[in-house]
């Protein structure tokens, strides 16, 4: 990721990280607590609980006061990954293994049940005032997180999902997380309705942006940097952004050559070369890289209604980071 971005929140990262451990003090039993503190064990980006700090600070507020809802973020987000990977069979997660790879299916099962419960035990601590709007916006956005996965599932057995559906589904189990950690951020920070709105939508785009990328990323990223498994995504024939605008867009033979790789089982470096010099011929991956660079355009239009200030900088910094992100 672009070094500066990383440098000039470097001090947020550190509180978020003290905060999240200071929920994790039990111990016993080792079979819960281990791999909870594994899967949250540092290596994420932080992007969420780091985007509701930064918006908390840029609407004027403090940002001691979205401290514990940024981390219920991050622990909703780490939940839903490690539910994600149970789904997704995958094995590879911040460059470690997952946590069902390293124990079992039913420890990542209560891993993840356990850690949206943290999540919950973070969010109460937010002060009285904001709660029980927090507390519904948490609820509205989480549930449809849930939505989004529960297509992602049913699209893998069906050929004939359209873009708008897919648009549906990542709005859902990506974009939704995002755009609840600015809403939070900016509810938490006191801005007015207008900003809250605001941010909500900023993050709504830049979600859309992030999910069109990781799908690219799946495909033509170092796997040694992105820490997951490429190839992942083809192997499971999920509809991505790729797979959906390449079946729409594809000749005959394209698309008999392409669909002798979906589901299967190992995917060599020359084969992923391979697929991704097809999409590159039906047009695919520059179509794919326009929609990031559209939705992030959006977003920075959302940024307006922001006042300047530092924090508004590093906004457009994320953005600009986004763009060119390479895990
Ligand atoms: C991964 O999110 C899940 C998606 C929504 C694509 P991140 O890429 O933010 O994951 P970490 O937290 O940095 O590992
Ligand atoms: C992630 O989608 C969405 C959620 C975890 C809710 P993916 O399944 O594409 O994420 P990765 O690629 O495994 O991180
Ligand atoms: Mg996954
Ligand atoms: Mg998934
Ligand atoms: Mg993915």
């Amino acid at each position: 990721m672009h070094s500066d971005f990383i440098k000039q929140t470097q001090k947020y990262r550190e509180r978020l990280v003290a905060r999240i451990f200071s929920y994790l003090s039990a111990e016993h039993p080792a079979s819960l607590y281990e791999p909870m503190r594994y899967a949250l064990q540092d290596g994420g980006k932080l992007l969420r609980p780091i985007l509701a700090q930064i918006i908390c600070e840029a609407v004027g507020g403090d940002q001691e006061n979205v401290l514990n809802a940024a981390v219920a973020l991050e622990f909703v987000h780490v939940f839903s990954l490690v539910h994600d990977d149970i789904m997704d069979k995958d094995d590879m997660r911040r460059g470690r293994a997952t946590v069902h790879k390293k124990w079992d299916a039913n420890a990542a099962i209560l891993c993840g049940d356990a850690i949206l419960i943290k999540a919950y035990e973070a969010l109460g601590r937010t002060t009285a005032v904001h709660l029980s709007q927090t507390l519904a916006a948490f609820n509205r956005g989480i549930l449809e997180v849930c939505e989004g996965q529960a297509l992602d599932m049913e699209f893998e057995d069906r050929d004939d999902v359209s873009l708008d559906e897919y648009f549906y589904m990542i709005d859902r189990k990506t974009a939704r997380l995002f755009s609840l950690a600015c809403e939070i951020g900016a509810l938490l920070g006191d801005g007015s309705a207008e900003q809250i709105q605001g941010m909500r939508r900023f993050g709504m785009q830049l979600g859309r942006a992030f999910q069109i990328q990781d799908d690219l990323l799946d495909l033509l990223a170092d796997q040694t940097t992105l820490g997951k498994d490429v190839g992942s995504d083809i192997q499971k024939d999920k509809k991505t952004f790729l797979m959906i605008h390449s079946r729409q867009h594809a000749t005959p033979e394209q698309l008999d050559q392409l669909l002798l790789f979906v589901h299967k089982n190992t995917l060599s470096p020359h084969e992923i070369q391979h697929v991704i010099s097809i999409l590159n011929e039906i047009g695919t991956i520059a179509a794919a890289q326009k929609q990031v660079q559209d939705a992030l355009e959006k977003a920075r239009q959302s940024l307006q209604l922001l006042p300047k200030s530092e924090s508004h900088l590093l906004l457009s910094n994320l953005l600009d980071m986004l763009e060119h992100r390479t895990y």
